[in-house]
């Protein structure tokens, strides 16, 4: 990708036209990242353009029958396709590296067969390179950009996904590691509705995943055609709460169109790319949802500073904490069709940066998962005030950090 394209997607996206996907598509994977990853920025961009690129999630265009028979032929051999009584043509599902068949075993059990679309690992590593240089070159000229909106953060958090996710013995082994974490902690903490899909190790690789066929929509198409309950939105929150602010490791990647939704359970698949955050802000950010969801802002400035690695003091603070009031000065009893709560974070965060703070790079990731959230209630329960909601779990989410980080 030469820096052209850069700047072409970039106009796309800021464009006052809805971009167009198969155009970033056909760029290749980085430019499909960067546009996924746009799909959350609200703070920036109008919702229709968010809602727009977020299709880049779940729905892209899966490769024609022949050249997935080609590519499971290259990734397997004769007695991995005796294994299988029947596999689909068609995949149920496309997203940006990988595509998902339905398929029967000879012992009669319902799988799905996920394989990566194609050989995308050396053109997006030479695409990165390329992307960071031109970062550089942009930060010469405007270096306050690299201050507020960390590109170069951002590109590191993409590349190294991006690169975990093109391995699938790295979905197998996250996947593991985020069940270890379940089995560990179930006694101590309500896990009961999370459950993980069996992975069939003996009949995968880098390049192909097969996995017990989970008989149930995502929560994507839940949201999408109104079924999804609320408090089955809060029970994710519960959940992967549980596992961002207790744990500090979580799955990286929980959009709806990666949780299954199975009677009263939910699975977590596509469990490529695990996120870690250090204590600083893992207890931080967790003293600042408890003090937001009391509207205690005075509270909420100091957890902010908390997270920091560099935090700030004295007249500095007051100054940020004045400015920090008047941003939340109308913020009580909003639903999040009212007010953003992924927007009121990106202002946060870009205030407490503005005044000094010096956040470390972990911060995107969390974000991230908070901005699925926001966006899941927004789509299913947008006259939530959700700050109001999250009270009911901040008590049990203090007792097990007591019993567990103690
Ligand atoms: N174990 C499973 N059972 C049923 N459906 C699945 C399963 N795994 C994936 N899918 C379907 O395929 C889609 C894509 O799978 P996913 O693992 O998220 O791959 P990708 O990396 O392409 O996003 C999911 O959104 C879901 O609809
Ligand atoms: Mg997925």
């Amino acid at each position: 990708m030469r820096w052209f394209i850069f700047m072409r997607l970039f106009k796309k996206i800021f464009g006052k036209s809805l971009p167009d996907l198969d155009w970033i598509q056909n760029q290749g994977l980085l430019s499909m990242k960067i546009a996924q990853t746009f799909a959350l920025r609200i703070d920036f961009l109008p919702e229709e353009t968010c809602t727009h690129l977020a299709k880049l999630y779940t729905k892209t265009t899966p490769i024609e029958p022949e050249d997935f028979q080609l590519l499971l032929k290259q990734y397997t051999d004769d007695t991995w396709l005796k294994s299988f009584k029947s596999i689909e043509d068609l995949p149920i599902g496309s997203a940006s590296v990988g595509q998902v068949h339905r398929a029967t075993l000879k012992t009669g059990e319902e799988v799905v067969i996920k394989l990566i679309k194609k050989d995308f690992k050396r053109k997006f590593e030479k695409d990165v390179r390329s992307l960071r240089r031109f970062i550089k070159f942009v930060i010469f000229f405007y270096p306050k950009l690299a201050k507020v909106a960390d590109p170069v953060g951002i590109l590191e958090h993409i590349e190294s996904y991006t690169l975990a996710e093109l391995d699938l013995y790295n979905e197998i082994k996250h996947g593991k590691e985020l069940k270890q974490i379940y089995l560990d902690h179930k006694d101590q903490f309500d896990l009961d509705r999370l459950k993980f899909p069996h992975i069939y190790e003996e009949l995968s690789n880098e390049h192909v995943l097969v996995s017990e066929f989970i008989d149930g929509p995502t929560a994507d198409e839940l949201l999408t055609n109104k079924k999804m309950k609320f408090d089955d939105i809060l029970e994710i929150f519960h959940i992967h709460g549980f596992y961002i602010f207790i744990i500090g490791t979580f799955h990286g990647d929980l959009h709806p169109g990666n949780l299954i939704v199975k009677g009263k359970d939910f699975y977590f698949i596509d469990t490529g790319a695990i996120s870690r955050v250090g204590k600083k802000i893992q207890s931080g950010l967790f003293e600042f949802m408890e003090k937001l969801s009391m509207y205690d802002y005075v509270g909420c400035s100091h957890a902010l500073n908390h997270m920091a690695d560099h935090e700030i003091d004295g007249k500095k603070f007051e100054k940020f904490q004045a400015n920090l009031l008047i941003l939340y000065k109308d913020f009580a009893g909003k639903s999040v069709s009212e007010e953003s709560l992924t927007k009121k974070m990106m202002e946060t965060i870009k205030l407490g940066v503005n005044s000094g703070m010096i956040f470390e790079k972990g911060m995107f990731p969390i974000i991230k998962s908070m901005m699925y959230l926001d966006g899941m209630v927004l789509k299913g329960s947008p006259q939530t005030v959700l700050m109001e909601e999250m009270r009911r779990f901040i008590i049990e989410f203090k007792k097990a950090d007591a019993m567990i980080n103690l």
